[in-house]
């Protein structure tokens, strides 16, 4: 990586991320969480003050180590246990049907082979464990996706791999995870970059 990718993106991510508007919705996709947890896309751990209680350990993954400076304070604050354990969620070093539950907030848009990464997720839970997440992505409104589709190479480029317009529920069904809860939405800022999906999906 970089320069660019390695030390100034993580840090501009965190100020963009750190916004109040995303508390709320942070809370809500965490809520549920229990027993063993694999969140991927750590990042700077934002989602850490939203694990509930009944969540023994989180199991953390992210190509970006700076992350885990910005984290420090928030995962020594934590009363779960976070443990890194690996730098993609294309590839987890985990055993099959070893976590009760997936977290993932803004982070599938970037993994570059997302149906690898979800393919990894449903391997990953134990069956009746449910990935939780939400991801921006593809409006269902056709003026916005078009400029979703013009603006995504150069979002690519700037934002670390970032789509702006991939159809995240077709996607997340299409892996053989069941959607039990979506809702869609547009958060604060321009459409094309904040239609949301966020819901869980079980493993059968
Ligand atoms: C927009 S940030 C979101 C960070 C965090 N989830 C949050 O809600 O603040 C996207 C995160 O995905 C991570 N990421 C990129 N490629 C990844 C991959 N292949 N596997 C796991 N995480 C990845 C980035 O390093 C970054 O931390």
């Amino acid at each position: 990586m970089g320069i660019y990718q390695d030390q100034v993106l993580p840090r501009v991510t965190h100020v963009v991320m750190n916004r109040r508007e995303l508390t709320p919705i942070r809370a809500r996709v965490s809520a549920g969480l229990r027993g063993e947890v694999v969140e991927i896309g750590f990042g700077s751990g934002l989602n850490v003050p939203h694990y509930p209680s009944a969540v023994t350990r989180v199991r953390a993954v992210d190509p970006a180590t700076v992350g885990r400076k910005l984290a420090a304070k928030r995962v020594a604050a934590s009363p779960v246990p976070v443990e890194y354990i690996g730098l993609d969620g294309q590839a987890l070093p985990l055993d099959s049907a070893s976590a009760d539950h997936v977290l993932t907030t803004w982070t599938l848009c970037t993994i570059p082979v997302i149906q690898r990464a979800l393919s990894e997720i449903g391997r990953v839970l134990r069956p009746g464990g449910a990935l939780h997440f939400v991801e921006h992505g593809r409006s269902t409104d056709l003026s916005v996706a078009r400029w979703q589709d013009r603006l995504t190479p150069l979002q690519r480029r700037l934002a670390g791999g970032c789509h702006l317009n991939r159809q995240i529920d077709r996607l997340v069904a299409g892996c053989g995870l069941e959607l039990t809860r979506i809702e869609n939405y547009y958060a604060q800022g321009p459409k094309a970059f904040g239609y949301m999906f966020e819901g869980t999906a079980t493993k059968a």
